[in-house]
C-alpha cells in the first residue's frame, strides 16, 4: 500500500484522474470499478474535461459501479446510476452498455447480485478500482462488519450512511436504507485499487483503515491486503496519520511516481 498525499482535494482528485487516464490510455480495453460520491465529482470533472481537450477515449472501456440503493435504477433521478450518467458518462464517449451498475429495483435482488459477479467475470475482471472513504470506514455499502470475503449482495445501510447521501435525494424523501454493493472480497480482486480520500471528516477513519489493525469493523482496513492499492490524500484527510514523512518520501523518490508529482 502506498499514500500519497496532496496539498489540497482538487490536485488529490487530479492525481486520480491522471491515473485513470493513464490506464486508459495504455489499454483502451479497460474494466474500470468506479464510485460514487461527493469526492469523486472532481475526478469525473476532469476525466470529461480530458476527453474534451485531449479526446481521451473511454469508447472501448467497461465499467462496473460499486452500489446502488435498493429502490433505485437508471430510471430514477436520484440514483447512482443517475448520479454516474450527470457527472461522467454523458460528457464521455462511453458506450452505456458497457458502463454497469447494480439494478436497484430487480425484481430477484440475489439473482442480480450473482448476475452482477458474473459479469464482471466475463469482462476478465477489473483492472482500476476506484473508492471513497465512507464515513464508517466502508468502502462501495460494505458497511462495519462486512466479511472480507463477501462478495454482491444486499446491505442494511448504517443510518450515518445514508444521511451522509441526503442531498440526492428530494426534502422530504426518506434515504432507502439498504444498497446493493459488491463484495469486499470482490473489490479485492481488482488488480489495482485506487482510493481516494478527502477532506478532515475523513481523517481519523483513514489513520484507522491504513495504520490500524486489520479489523472488519473498519472494512476499508481489508485494502492493507492488496499488492497493488494506493490511497491519495489530500492534507486535511492525512492530518491523523503518524507516517507520513515515509509516504512523502516514497512519493517524491519513487520513479514510477515521476510523471504524476
Ligand atoms: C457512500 C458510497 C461509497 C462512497 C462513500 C463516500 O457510502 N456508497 O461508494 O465512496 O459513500 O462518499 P463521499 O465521497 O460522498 O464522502
Amino acid at each position: 500500500m502506498e499514500i500519497i498525499i496532496r496539498p489540497d482535494a482538487e490536485s488529490a482528485a487530479k492525481l486520480v484522474a491522471a491515473i485513470v487516464a493513464k490506464t486508459v490510455r495504455e489499454n483502451p480495453q479497460a474494466v474500470l470499478g468506479l464510485a460514487t460520491g461527493q469526492t469523486m465529482i472532481p475526478v469525473y470533472a476532469d476525466l470529461a474535461a480530458r476527453h474534451a481537450a485531449e479526446g481521451l477515449s473511454f469508447a472501448e472501456v467497461t465499467t462496473f459501479n460499486l452500489d446502488e440503493f435498493v429502490g433505485c435504477n437508471r430510471g430514477t433521478a436520484y440514483s447512482f446510476a443517475h448520479f454516474m450518467e450527470e457527472h461522467l458518462i454523458r460528457h464521455i464517449d462511453a458506450d452505456p452498455e458497457r458502463c454497469f451498475i447494480p439494478d436497484g429495483c430487480a425484481e430477484d435482488l440475489r439473482a442480480e447480485c450473482e448476475a452482477y459477479e458474473e459479469a464482471i467475470r466475463d469482462s476478465g475482471g477489473i483492472d482500476l478500482q476506484l473508492l471513497g472513504l465512507g464515513l464508517e470506514g466502508h468502502i462501495g455499502f460494505n458497511e462495519p462488519l462486512s466479511a472480507f470475503g463477501s462478495r454482491t449482495r444486499v446491505k442494511s445501510l448504517f443510518p450515518k450512511t445514508s444521511e451522509a447521501s441526503r442531498g440526492f435525494f428530494p426534502a422530504g424523501m426518506a434515504v432507502p436504507g439498504r444498497g446493493i454493493t459488491v463484495g469486499i472480497e470482490t473489490i479485492m480482486e481488482a488488480r489495482r485499487i485506487v482510493m481516494l480520500v478527502t477532506g478532515a471528516r475523513k481523517a481519523e477513519m483513514l489513520a484507522r483503515a491504513v495504520e490500524g489493525p486489520l479489523a472488519a469493523i473498519v472494512p476499508a482496513s481489508a485494502l492493507q491486503l492488496h499488492p497493488s492499492c494506493q490511497i491519495v490524500a489530500d492534507e486535511a484527510a492525512a492530518r491523523e496519520l503518524k507516517h507520513t514523512e515515509y509516504y512523502r518520501h516514497v512519493f517524491e523518490t519513487e520513479p514510477e511516481w515521476e510523471e504524476f508529482r
